[in-house]
């Protein structure tokens, strides 16, 4: 293992957020520069892959030249190039990946391609000393998994949604309420109004060991409005401008979401007691609702509960270079073949 300082470079362009930050094993994180394309995508309701590969086309070399300036660097002082590799849109990661060859081969710099949700899983420790073994819930708007970690860069999925991911089930849910795009934020601030009371008790997922479903959940949400006659399914339109309404479907969503989350949680502390500690990582994990209740099932068996920083919790460049530093140490380094399917 190499016990050196090394200072890497994350880059991460798998969706919508063209990002990238600068991590040394000395210092932890020295920047971590973000641009979203949320605002380009909101008017078609989610993500367009074609704006997305363009955007982070124009935006990649600013956003690396800012994170190199608010660390106070240059590429010279860089000693490895981490980059997102996998899952993800196909055009967005080909941005990020051929930007980080060229980089790395004209500064003759080491590269790390990185899989997107180990990221996501290990961005609990960033700023944190997680103990391992630990559980981890990802929420995104893409997955939602279980994992059991051991040890950096050594875990194994325990469980997963079989369908939609929690936070799609946030979007698709807000979308029917004619509220903006991404809609987890919407949804957690109108369910805070109300104070995060169950009005409309929705079916939970109950039989599914550790997996988890929610496309019935997102599907019980429309019947269940259109039997209250607020929403039209032949021109897909919602019927009701009322706020009280809004709120009731999003308070009572969030409830069922946390219900169906903590019972997998609960379950998998119990399947596996050499379990030390509980983390919940994603975008979901901005949810403050969310962050709480999870903290309070894991605090009923006494585990430690660890969520990273909101600006760890989306996608971001501090992430992927997180996961760079231990595998630069463990040298495991890859090569100028690297690509989006390795
Ligand atoms: O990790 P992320 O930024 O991107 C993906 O890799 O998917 O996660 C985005 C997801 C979206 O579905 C969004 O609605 C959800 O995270 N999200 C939230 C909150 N903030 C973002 N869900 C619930 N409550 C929030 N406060
Ligand atoms: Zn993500």
């Amino acid at each position: 293992m190499n016990q050196n300082p090394l200072r890497i470079l994350g880059i991460e362009t798998s969706c919508d957020e063209t990002a990238a930050a600068i991590y040394s094993t000395d210092g932890g994180v020295s920047s971590n520069v973000l641009f979203s394309q949320i605002d380009m995508h909101k008017r078609f309701g989610g993500v367009v892959p074609e704006i997305a590969s363009r955007s982070h086309l124009e935006k990649i070399q600013g956003i690396i030249n800012d994170a190199l300036e608010q660390a106070h660097v240059t590429l010279d002082d860089i000693d490895v190039i981490a980059v997102t590799t996998k899952p993800g849109l196909p055009g967005s990661l080909l941005v990020g990946v051929c930007f980080a060859k060229a980089l790395s081969w004209a500064k003759e710099k080491q590269i790390i391609g990185v899989n997107h949700l180990e990221a996501h899983i290990f961005s609990s420790c960033i700023e944190n000393n997680v103990p391992f073994p630990h559980l981890c819930i990802a929420a995104s708007g893409g997955h939602t998994s279980l994992y059991l970690v051991r040890d950096f860069g050594v875990y194994e999925c325990i469980g997963q949604t079989r369908d939609d991911a929690a936070g799609e089930a946030f979007d698709k849910v807000a979308k029917m309420l004619d509220l903006p795009y991404p809609g987890g934020p919407e949804i957690e601030k109108l369910a805070t109004e109300v104070g995060f009371k169950d009005f409309f008790s929705y079916p939970r997922s109950k039989h599914l060991a550790l997996d988890l479903s929610f496309s019935g959940l997102k599907t019980a949400v429309l019947y269940d409005l259109v039997a209250r006659n607020a929403y039209d399914l032949k021109t897909k339109k919602l019927l009701s401008d009322s706020l009280e309404l809004k709120q009731q479907v999003a308070s009572s969503l969030l409830v069922c979401v946390r219900d169906m989350l903590t019972t997998v949680i609960e379950r998998a502390l119990k399947q596996y007691p050499e379990i030390q500690a509980v983390t919940f990582v994603g975008g979901v994990a901005c949810n403050k609702y969310l962050r709480q209740s999870l903290q309070d099932a894991a605090s009923k068996y006494q585990k430690p509960f660890f969520a990273p920083a909101p600006k760890y919790c989306g996608d971001n460049g501090a992430m992927i270079a997180f996961v760079g530093h231990y595998k630069a140490q463990r040298q495991e380094f890859s090569d100028l073949f690297l690509d989006i399917l390795h």
